[in-house]
C-alpha cells in the first residue's frame, strides 16, 4: 500500500482513506473480513442498538433510477449479541468502528460502553436513520439532542466518536458544529435521504415502511455540498459518505473536505472490488498531480 493513501482520523490510523459505510456486510466478523481483504481502510459496522430489532417486514429494499431505496427498519441482534463479531473483526488489522443509534442518550452511552467493553476501535452515533421513529434523524434533525447525546456518549466511553449526519435538515452545518461543541471527534457526512417510490400497477408504495433512505449516485452532489459546508464551519475531520463508486467520486469528496470517504451503495453495483480501484484511483491521482499525500487534497477547492 502506497503511503501517500495512509491518514488519521481522530487518532484512528488507516491505511488508506476508503471505509466501508454502516449498513452493507457490516453484520458480521465474516462480512467484515470480506471487507478488508479487499482493501477497505477501516470497517463500519451495521447500527446497533441495546436490544434485538428485527426490523420491519419486507419489502426494505428496492433498486430505483440511480440507486437504492431501503427502510430496513436497524434490524440487528443487539450489541450484546454482537460482542464476537467485534472481537473477531478486531483481529482483521484496520480500525473497527460500531456504529450505534439509542431511543434515549443514556441508551446511546449504555450502548457506546457495550462496545466499547467488545473491542470498538470508535463510535458513530446513527443520529440520521430517516424512519424509525424516535430515534436516528429524529434525533438529528435537533441540534440540542444531538448535542445531548454526543455529550453523554463522550462522558461514558474514552474512544474517538464519529456522528452520522442527515442530509433532511434545513442546516446541517448547525448539527455539524453542535455536534463538534459537544465533542465529536469526527462527522460522517451523510446518511440517505428520505425517499419514496410507488408502483404503478398495484398503486401503492413498494417499501412496506413506505418511506425509505435514498443511497447511491442519486444523492452524491447533495453529499458533496454538505462535505463543503460542514467542512468550512467545524474543527474536526469530515467524512464523505453518499453516492462513492468511483475513484473521481472520492477525490471530488476529498477537494470538497472529506479526510476519507465511506463507501455502501456501490458494493451492491459493483462488488467489492470497488475498494481496489478506489484506492488505486486515489493513489494514480495523487502521483499524476505531484501530490505526497491524501491530506494535500482535502478542502483543497473549499479554501477562498
Ligand atoms: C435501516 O436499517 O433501515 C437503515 C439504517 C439507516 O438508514 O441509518
Amino acid at each position: 500500500m502506497s503511503s501517500r493513501l495512509a491518514v488519521e482520523i481522530a487518532g484512528l490510523k488507516l491505511g488508506n482513506p476508503v471505509m466501508l459505510a454502516s449498513g452493507i456486510l457490516g453484520s458480521s466478523g465474516m462480512t467484515l473480513k470480506r471487507v478488508v481483504d479487499a482493501g477497505a481502510g477501516a470497517v463500519v459496522t451495521k447500527s446497533l442498538g441495546l436490544e434485538p430489532r428485527e426490523g420491519y417486514p419486507n419489502p426494505t429494499l428496492v433498486q430505483v433510477e440511480c440507486g437504492l431505496l431501503n427502510a430496513m427498519g436497524l434490524p440487528n441482534p443487539g450489541v450484546h449479541c454482537f460482542g464476537e463479531e467485534i472481537m473477531e473483526a478486531k483481529e482483521l488489522g484496520v480500525p473497527m468502528i460500531v456504529s450505534i443509534y439509542g431511543f434515549s442518550s443514556g441508551e446511546f452511552a449504555d450502548v457506546a460502553e457495550i462496545a466499547v467493553d467488545a473491542g470498538a476501535n470508535a463510535l458513530e452515533l446513527n443520529v440520521s436513520c430517516p424512519h424509525v421513529e424516535k430515534t436516528g434523524a429524529e434525533v438529528g434533525q435537533s441540534k440540542e439532542l444531538v448535542a445531548e447525546v454526543v455529550n453523554k456518549v463522550k462522558n461514558s466511553v474514552n474512544k474517538p466518536i464519529f456522528v452520522k449526519l442527515t442530509p433532511n435538515v434545513a442546516d446541517i452545518v448547525e448539527v455539524a458544529e453542535a455536534a463538534v461543541e459537544a465533542g465529536a471527534d469526527a462527522i460522517t457526512a451523510i446518511n440517505t435521504v428520505r425517499a419514496m417510490t410507488i408502483d404503478v400497477e398495484t398503486k401503492t408504495p413498494i417499501l412496506a415502511n413506505k418511506i425509505g433512505g435514498l443511497s447511491g449516485p442519486a444523492i452524491k452532489p447533495i453529499a458533496v455540498r454538505c462535505v463543503y459546508e460542514i467542512r468550512r464551519s467545524v474543527d474536526v475531520p469530515v467524512i464523505g459518505c453518499g453516492g462513492i463508486s468511483t475513484w473521481r467520486d472520492a477525490v471530488e469528496f476529498m477537494l470538497a473536505g472529506a479526510s476519507a470517504v465511506q463507501i455502501g451503495t456501490a458494493i451492491a453495483f459493483s462488488g467489492l472490488g470497488v475498494f481496489k480501484s478506489v484506492t488505486e484511483g486515489i493513489d494514480a491521482y495523487l502521483k499524476e498531480k505531484g501530490f505526497r499525500s491524501v491530506g494535500e487534497i482535502v478542502g483543497l477547492s473549499n479554501r477562498d
